[in-house]
């Protein structure tokens, strides 16, 4: 029989569109203000969202259940089963574009797979597999990646100051441009900048592509046309695309996915390490003398491979995404939800949730080295399933390549920022951008 999912009244409704809905807005869905993340930070919001959907889900779980955010009845969702659920059935039937996402992304990637569904995104899909190459044991430009990414680290530190998250930003934008474009692109920072202004439009939703989007489509279209065989264009021409893709148009995620994404996780990590000797003890021993220009010695470093990780989880970059049902959905229990039901996954929560974490506040790298945190649905820092992360390797191996070599060369301290130690429970929030990390030459 059929049980209906629980409820959660008006009053926590409005507590959950105040406390975890609006700061997620007001801090940039797409471009971070920085401002408001810093008062965010104080309040501290992030711990508010956690003690919120913590009270919702021991009350209305482990089911999924419905919380009103805004005007909208919305599916929360908490259980791994569930989430595998949802995100295993992605694309179809839990679309990826609910309309909040659709109208900010179209600001300056209206064609991203991200936001695609059926043919389209299969198209798109196969398109972005072919060139990350997700599946690989390692990318087949693995090699040149590594010697760039070790580059850009030795860079940052013969720059001899202590690193800012601008610094790590400005450094991984340079690298990204180079891992996509090719070295044609190296100082090509206006192309960043230009992605940059397009995203703060998208924070507004506009629901159309912003001024300056065909100019900046026609930038990547020019590198495009002309592939780098060292870099992610040189691969274009030979993978698939049955001519509805829109090329230039997928490489707009990647620039800043690679360019911001990536170094605000690798931030943390190194921040995390900083404050966490065994692990930093551990890094240092596994990579041992040899060189983080080798990829075998890269791909190895399982460990150091699981600091970042755990970053990702304990300060995800993702803390809450949706999707919306294209069709009816019967759950396990028998009840049925209809088409255009909005479903939310809350990884701020889920990734700490407790309960259910033996590790939920602690830095604990070697669950994912050794443990089972790799096949846990709990952890959506990079999603899951058909539409899981198609950068997930390409992001760990340039993460692993560059975060080693800085903590190889250098002993990282963090002279401000938040308060972190290996004896005590860890912060829901890691302002990077009031964060500086010293990093002394050894
Ligand atoms: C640490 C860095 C990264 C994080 C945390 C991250 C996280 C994510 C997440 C959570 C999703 C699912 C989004 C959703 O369904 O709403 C996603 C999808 C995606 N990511 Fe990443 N990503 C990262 C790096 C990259 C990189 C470097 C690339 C490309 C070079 C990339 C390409 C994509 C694409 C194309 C999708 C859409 C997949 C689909 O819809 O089928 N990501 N990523």
């Amino acid at each position: 029989m059929a049980q209906d999912f629980k409820h959660a009244s008006i009053i926590e409704g409005v507590r959950f569109t105040a406390q975890v809905g609006i700061p997620n807005v007001a801090q940039g869905l797409f471009k971070k203000r920085e401002a408001v993340v810093g008062a965010v930070a104080k309040v501290p919001a992030e711990k508010l969202a956690y003690d919120l959907v913590a009270k919702l889900a021991a009350k209305y779980g482990p089911n999924p259940f419905w919380v009103r955010v805004g005007a909208e009845e919305t599916l929360l969702l908490t259980h791994p089963e569930d989430i595998e659920t949802v995100l295993g059935g992605s694309p179809s039937p839990f679309a990826p574009d609910p309309d909040a996402k659709k109208k900010g992304m179209t600001a300056f990637q209206p064609n991203a797979l991200s936001i695609s569904r059926g043919d389209l995104w299969a198209n798109r899909r196969a398109f972005a597999d072919a060139v990350l190459q997700p599946g690989a044991p390692t990318h087949a430009l693995a090699k040149r990646f590594a010697a760039l990414a070790v580059e850009a680290a030795d860079q940052l530190v013969a720059a001899g100051e202590p690193v800012t998250f601008d610094a790590v930003n400005e450094s991984f934008q340079r690298l990204t441009r180079r891992v996509v474009f090719g070295d044609a692109a190296a100082d090509d920072t206006a192309l960043t900048e230009q992605l940059g202004e397009l995203m703060a439009a998208g924070n507004k939703m506009p629901g159309a592509p912003a001024a300056g989007y065909d100019d900046f489509h026609a930038r990547i279209a020019a590198y495009v046309a002309s592939p780098d065989p060292d870099a992610l264009t040189g691969m274009i021409p030979s993978a698939p695309s049955d001519g509805q893709t829109d090329v230039p148009g997928q490489l707009i995620h990647w620039m800043f996915a690679m360019g911001d994404t990536l170094p605000a996780n690798l931030y943390r990590a190194l921040g995390a390490l900083a404050t966490h000797p065994t692990a930093l003890e551990r890094v240092r021993a596994e990579i041992g003398t040899k060189k983080l220009t080798t990829v075998s010695t890269v791909a190895d470093s399982t460990y150091l491979a699981g600091c970042i990780l755990e970053a990702m989880r304990l300060w995800p970059t993702t803390g809450l995404f949706g999707r919306v049902q294209e069709t009816e959905v019967r759950w396990k229990n028998g009840e049925k939800t209809p088409a255009g039901t909005p479903l939310l996954i809350h990884n701020l929560f889920n990734h700490r949730n407790r309960d259910r974490i033996p590790f939920a506040d602690r830095y604990a790298p070697e669950e994912w080295s050794e443990g089972t945190a790799g096949q846990d649905w709990s952890f959506n820092f990079f999603s899951h399933g058909p539409q899981g992360c198609p950068g997930a390797g390409l992001s760990i191996f340039l993460g692993q390549a560059f975060l080693g070599q800085l903590v190889i060369t250098t002993t990282p301290t963090l002279q401000s920022g938040p308060k972190l130690s290996w004896a005590t429970p860890l912060p829901y929030t890691f302002d990077i951008y009031a964060t500086t990390i010293g990093l002394a030459s050894l």
